[in-house]
């Protein structure tokens, strides 16, 4: 049995599940008695190397007491937090940098590693990919992001938590929302990709749904249909509600706004406010003003403790890991596919990406697909997605109502 030297690193956003897969690793190295060197902040680690700022003993994580208050200690420990206990890098291009890079390459070279297990999101990935064809390293890639959007996997490491984390704040705000007769609109992560918000909405009961995919720009049909929606609840005596809303979404002009969420609540409220003056005269009693407010996850998205699932998922992708580089295949993504670990060639994962962040139209390299059977799902409960709401046509203005939203507007 060789031993083996296998550098591990941790790159662009954190998430969930991070050191799972990290534990994992190391336990399946041990028991091959090889040894696991983690690299600090990512390809940054090479750096370091390079420039002496630390020895490679330093960097491993083999055979290493981690140790918590108390009597707890040992690497098992490491699955339950989330975070990365490396530290991770998130900007920059060593590509744009030849010191940088060269550094890195040098590093690398020091460390005198048999392979490279890089735990990467499609930005970071493709950039270990370059760096790895040019310094010719063995790379096994594991995919991890909340937005769940590296290509050729049904799942990446994180995506489970945060959708948890979405699920949960939806419930939560459920009973604020309804003690006030508000809409509240929850905006949530997933950068151009609109699983987390399509899975999160859905679980968390969600009454509209816009994602990047379904709705790219906050048309004034989509406004209309948004509106619709909640005035169609009101029918049902429920006078609140929940919006979900990623962040991909555009502004009515296809731009993109810092806070979409706050966005929507203004736009909405002024196309509320122009129905409402319509169907006043319509005699539509029962319509009440919409009391609405924004709440954005943010990064708590990323941070919560890893449930099972994503515990599982990162376990066998570590362990996937180790027996692709005990076999000595190389350039592999390990993915998970129909109910299985499995790997995809890296090189077709990267062209997917390099492809998709040169589509200025869809910027995702796996975007949820209009055919989903969630999309389905999410249909026939009923939850708006941003369809043009054909049934209803646009309400012509009534000129009299000058100021849509004031009060003097509303029954
Ligand atoms: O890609 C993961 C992600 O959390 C996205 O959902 C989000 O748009 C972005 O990273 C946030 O990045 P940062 O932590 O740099 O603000």
């Amino acid at each position: 049995m060789n031993s083996k030297r296998i550098g591990i690193l941790t790159s662009g956003g954190d998430c969930p599940g991070l050191n799972a897969v990290i534990r994992a690793v190391v336990k399946a190295a041990e028991k091959e008695k090889w040894s696991v060197y983690g690299l600090p902040y990512g390809t940054d680690g090479f750096r370091d190397i390079a420039d002496k700022k630390r020895s490679p003993e330093e960097l491993l994580l083999t055979r290493k007491c981690y140790q918590l208050p108390g009597e707890i200690r040992g690497v098992d420990v490491l699955q339950f937090f989330s975070g990365s206990i490396l530290g991770s890098i998130s900007k920059g291009d060593p590509d744009k940098d030849p010191e940088v890079k060269a550094a890195i390459l040098r590093g690398y070279e020091m460390l005198n590693l048999d392979a490279l297990i890089a735990i990467g999101g499609d930005g970071s990935l493709k950039i270990i990919y370059d760096l790895a064809e040019e310094g010719h390293w063995n790379l096994i890639a594991i995919p991890k992001t909340i937005d769940n959007d590296v290509p050729l996997t049904e799942f990446c490491v994180g995506f489970t938590t945060a959708v948890e984390v979405v699920t949960q704040a939806l419930y939560d705000l459920t009973f604020t929302a309804a003690s006030h007769n508000r809409i509240i609109i929850v905006e949530v992560m997933g950068r151009d990709a609109g699983h987390l918000a399509l899975q999160g909405g859905i679980a968390g009961g969600a009454d509209i749904i816009l994602i990047p995919e379904l709705t790219p720009y906050l048309s004034l049909d989509v406004l209309h249909g948004c509106c619709e929606k909640l005035l169609n609840l009101q029918q049902y005596d429920r006078y609140f509600g929940l919006v979900v809303i990623a962040e991909g979404v555009k502004n009515q002009h296809n731009k993109k706004e810092d806070r979409i969420g706050d966005y929507l609540k203004r736009e909405i409220q002024e196309e509320y406010g122009q129905i409402l003056c319509q169907k006043k005269h319509q005699d539509f009693c029962l319509l009440k003003d919409m009391d609405m407010r924004v709440t954005v996850l943010g990064h708590l998205q990323r941070s919560h403790p890893p449930v099972a699932w994503d515990r599982l998922l990162a376990t066998a992708f570590g362990v996937q890991a180790i027996k692709l580089i005990e076999k000595g295949q190389y350039n592999k993504l390990v993915v998970w596919k129909k109910g299985k670990v499995d790997i995809e060639p890296l090189y077709d994962v990267i062209q997917t990406i390099k492809k998709s962040h040169e589509d200025k139209e869809c910027p995702c390299p796996s975007p949820v697909r209009e055919d989903d059977c969630l999309v389905k799902t999410a249909r026939s409960l009923g939850i708006y997605l941003g369809d043009r709401p054909e049934s209803m046509g646009r309400v012509k203005l009534d000129s009299s109502c000058s100021s849509p939203f004031s009060h003097s507007c509303v029954n």
